[in-house]
C-alpha cells in the first residue's frame, strides 16, 4: 500500500468521541474561547497575559512593527520564578505539594511550594555568589530530579539565561552548545539513574570542558546524586550541597522586561550545526500557563499531573518547569526509564500518586501497547481523567488503544502539535469541547492562526494536503536563533513572506479538522526526538572508514523514525583496519559518540554509491524507499540510474544491521 493510501485511510476515520456532560460541565476551558479570540485576538492574549503577576504592567500586547521579530507586552515587567512559585506562596497555597519526585531506584521526595521557593532562593542566591548576573547564559546538563526544575527556576529568577542539554547527548554536542551560548556556568551532577544502574554525567562536562574547548566556562556545579567518584578540578568545581547550603534563603525576586531573554534550547534543523532556539519571558509564560489550564484541563486543586518528557526538551521546559508551576499544580518527576525495574513501572506510578493527567509521546505508548494490556491492567489507572500525547503523529491504533488501556475508555486524549520554536501548543484538541477524533491533532487552539498552504503559497481547504503554516505571531514564538538573525529569517519565514513556516506537512479532512503528516525537510523524528541528516551524515564523514554517508528516517513501528544510515567506505582505510573490523557497530558507536546515543542509526547499509541528481543532490526520496522496503519510485533526474538497482540488490542480499 502506497504512503498516500495509508494516508487517506486515516483521513477517513469515522470514530468520534463526543465530550460526556458531566465533563464538559466542569471543563476549564469555554467554547466562548474560540469566538472571544476571533473578535480580537490581541485583546485575547492579553486576557491571557494578566492572569499572570506583572511587577510593572503592560500597556502594549504586540509590537510587530520589525517583522519577523515580535515584541509581546514590552513594556511590562515581571518575574518568572515569582510566577510559578512565589504567587501561590502568597496566596496561601505554600502547603501544596509542587513535585512528587520518584527516583528510578525507588526513593522519593516531595516538594511543597513553600520547600520549593525556599530551595529555589538559596540556589538563586548561590548563583549570584558564583558570579551569574542578568543576561548570562547557564548551561544545565541534569537527570530528571529535583535539582533540574530547581536550578532552572533558580537562573531565570535572578534573569540569567539557560542553556538546558539532554542528557543523552554526548561530551561534544555538549561542548558545541556550551561554546556557541558561550554560558559561563555549567550545572551538572555526578550522575542519575537509568535501567537500574548509575549512569555519569560529569564525565562528559569534564570532557566538554578539557583543554580550552570552553573558556567562556568559570564553574561547574554539581549535584550529587549517584554518589559516584567524579574527578575534581579545584578552583572550577563547585559542590552544590556547599555552595547552596551555604547560601541565604532570602531572595527578592525583580521584574525583568517581557522581552528579556528566558532560555536557549538547541534543536536540530536542516543542516549540521544545532540551532539555539530564544526564548523570552512574558510572551512564553503567559502562552506555557494558558495552553497547559485549557489543554489538560488542570483544576490545580485536585489534579495530579505527570508529563513524562525530559527537561532536555522544549516539552520538559513548557509542561514541567514552567506551565504547570506558573498554575500552581501538583506535578510528578519520574527520573529513571519506563522498563526499570520492569514495564509496569510507569502504571505504579500513577497509582501510588494518583496521577490523573498524563502526557507523553506515542513512541512510548506503542512500546507499551506492544507488550500487551495485561501489564497496565494490573494497575488502579482509574484516578486518569485526561490523556495527552505530543511529539509526533500518533497512529489511530496506539491512539485508540491510550484510550482503551490507559484512560479507561472515557479519558479525552488530546493530540498537541507544537514545536521547540512555537514554545507552548498551537494546535489541540481541547477537552470538554472538541468531539475526538484518533490520530487527528484537529484545531488550532484559540488565539492561533493556522493556514495549509501549496508550494505556491495558495491557501488550501478541506479535503488539501500541503505544508502548515502560522499566519499571526503569537505570544510563545521563538524569538530568534541565538546569534544568528539571518538563519532564523531564512529557515522560517522566507518560504512565504510573513508566515511562519513549520517544515510539517498536514491536511484538512472533510470536517476541517487538521492532520500533521511528518516533516517535509530533512529533519527527522525518532522517538518524538529532533534528529537532523545532515548532523548525522556529518558525524559519520568524521569517521576514518566513510568516504560519504547519506541518512534518512525510515518508519519503524515503535520509534515513528529510524535512523538508516548508506554509507561508501574508504576502501583502503578499511583495509588497515582488517577484515574483521565490524564496521556496522563501529560507526554505531561513532555517532553515538559524536552526538548521542539518541542519534545512533539503526542500520547502517554499506553501499558502492549514492543516488544523486545531475547537481549532485542526493535523492533521499529513493533511499527512503529502499529503507522502507517499498518499490522504488522514479529514477529518471537520477545522473546514473543504474545506481538503485545496486542499492536494492545491496540490501536483498542483507543489510548489516
Ligand atoms: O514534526 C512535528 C513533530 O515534532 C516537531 C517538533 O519537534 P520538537 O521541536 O522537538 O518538539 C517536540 C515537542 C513539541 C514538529 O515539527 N510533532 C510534534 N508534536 C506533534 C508532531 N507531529 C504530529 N503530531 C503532534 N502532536
Amino acid at each position: 500500500m502506497s504512503a498516500d493510501h495509508e494516508i487517506d485511510n486515516l483521513l477517513h476515520e469515522e470514530r468520534h468521541f463526543a465530550p460526556t456532560a458531566t465533563f464538559s460541565a466542569q471543563a476549564i476551558a469555554k467554547p466562548e474561547l474560540y469566538e472571544q479570540a476571533k473578535q480580537d485576538r490581541l485583546g485575547f492574549w492579553a486576557t491571557q497575559a494578566k492572569q499572570l503577576h506583572w511587577h510593572k504592567p503592560f500597556t502594549r500586547t504586540l509590537d510587530w512593527s520589525n517583522p519577523p521579530f515580535a515584541k509581546w507586552f514590552d513594556d511590562g515587567q515581571l518575574n518568572v520564578s515569582y510566577n510559578c512559585i512565589d504567587r501561590h506562596v502568597l496566596a496561601g497555597n505554600g502547603e501544596r505539594t509542587a513535585i512528587f519526585f520518584e527516583g528510578e531506584p525507588g526513593d522519593t521526595r516531595e516538594l511543597s511550594y513553600a520547600e520549593l521557593l525556599h530551595e529555589v532562593k538559596k540556589t538563586a542566591n548561590a548563583l549570584i555568589n558564583l558570579g551569574i548576573k542578568p543576561g548570562d547564559r547557564v548551561a544545565i546538563y541534569m537527570p530528571m530530579i529535583p535539582e533540574a526544575v530547581i536550578a532552572m527556576q533558580a537562573v531565570v529568577r535572578i534573569g540569567a539565561v539557560h542553556s538546558v542539554i539532554f542528557g543523552g547527548f554526548s561530551a561534544d554536542s555538549l561542548a558545541s552548545r556550551i561554546d556557541d551560548a558561550q554560558a559561563k556556568l555549567v550545572i551538572t551532577s555526578d550522575g542519575g539513574y537509568r535501567k537500574g544502574k548509575a549512569s555519569a554525567l560529569k564525565p562528559a562536562v569534564d570532557e566538554a570542558l578539557a583543554g580550552d574547548r570552553c573558556p567562556s566556562v568559570k564553574n561547574v556545579l554539581v549535584v550529587r546524586r549517584t554518589n559516584q567518584d567524579v574527578a575534581w578540578v579545584e578552583g572550577r568545581d563547585v559542590e552544590w550541597s556547599q555552595a547552596v547550603g551555604e547560601a541565604s534563603d532570602e531572595h527578592e525576586a525583580q521584574g525583568f522586561d517581557a522581552e528579556h531573554p528566558l532560555f536557549i534550547l538547541y534543536t536540530s534543523g536542516t543542516t549540521g550545526k544545532p540551532k539555539g532556539i530564544l526564548h523570552t519571558t512574558g510572551g512564553y509564560l503567559t502562552q506555557a500557563a494558558y495552553t497547559h489550564k485549557n489543554v489538560f484541563d488542570l483544576h490545580e486543586q485536585t489534579d495530579v499531573y505527570w508529563c513524562t518528557a525530559d527537561v532536555g526538551w522544549i516539552t520538559g521546559h513548557s509542561y514541567v518547569a514552567y506551565g504547570p508551576l506558573a498554575n500552581g499544580a501538583s506535578q510528578v518527576i519520574y527520573e529513571g526509564t519506563p522498563e526499570t525495574p520492569d514495564w509496569g513501572r510507569w502504571w505504579s506510578i500513577v497509582q501510588k500518586y494518583g496521577v490523573s493527567i498524563l502526557y507523553t509521546a506515542p513512541t512510548a505508548i506503542r512500546s507499551f501497547m506492544k507488550l500487551g494490556s495485561q501489564i497496565p491492567n494490573e494497575y488502579d489507572l482509574s484516578s486518569i481523567r485526561v490523556l495527552g500525547s505530543v511529539g509526533e503523529p500518533i497512529n489511530p491504533e496506539a491512539w485508540m488503544w491510550y484510550r482503551k488501556h490507559i484512560g479507561g475508555s472515557h479519558a479525552p486524549i488530546v493530540d498537541t502539535w507544537w514545536q521547540t520554536e512555537t514554545g507552548a501548543i498551537m494546535v489541540s484538541p481541547l477537552p470538554g469541547i472538541t468531539t475526538l477524533k484518533p490520530g487527528s491533532a484537529q484545531v488550532p487552539l484559540p488565539g492561533v492562526s493556522a493556514a495549509i498552504l501549496d508550494d505556491d503559497g495558495k491557501e488550501l481547504g478541506r479535503g488539501h494536503a500541503g505544508l502548515l503554516v502560522l499566519t499571526e505571531p503569537w505570544p510563545s514564538m521563538l524569538r530568534g536563533i541565538w546569534g544568528d538573525p539571518e538563519r532564523f529569517k531564512e529557515t522560517y519565514w522566507a518560504r512565504f513572506e510573513g508566515k511562519y513556516f513549520a517544515g510539517d506537512g498536514a491536511k484538512w479532512d472533510e470536517e476541517g479538522d487538521l492532520w500533521l503528516l511528518g516533516r517535509v525537510d530533512d529533519v527527522m523524528n525518532v522517538s518524538g526526538h529532533r534528529l537532523s541528516t545532515a548532523e548525522i551524515e556529518s558525524a559519520l564523514v568524521s569517521h576514518h572508514f566513510v568516504a560519504e554517508a547519506a541518512v534518512v528516517g525510515a518508519k519503524d513501528e515503535t520509534t515513528g523514525q529510524a535512523v538508516v544510515a548508506f554509507v561508501i567506505l574508504r576502501q583502503n582505510q578499511l583495509e588497515n583496519a582488517g577484515n574483521d573490523a565490524d564496521v556496522s557497530k563501529i560507526l554505531r558507536d561513532h555517532v553515538s559518540k559524536e552526538i548521542g546515543p539518541i542519534a545512533r542509526p539503526r542500520t547502517i547499509i554499506v553501499v558502492k554509491e549514492l543516488p544523486k541528481t545531475r547537481s549532485g543532490k542526493i535523492m533521499r526520496r529513493l533511499l527512503r524507499d529502499v529503507a522502507e522496503d517499498r518499490p522504488i519510485g522514479d529514477v529518471t533526474t537520477l545522473a546514473d540510474t543504474s545506481v538503485m538497482q545496486s542499492i536494492s540488490g545491496k540490501l536483498a542480499g542483507g543489510a548489516n544491521d
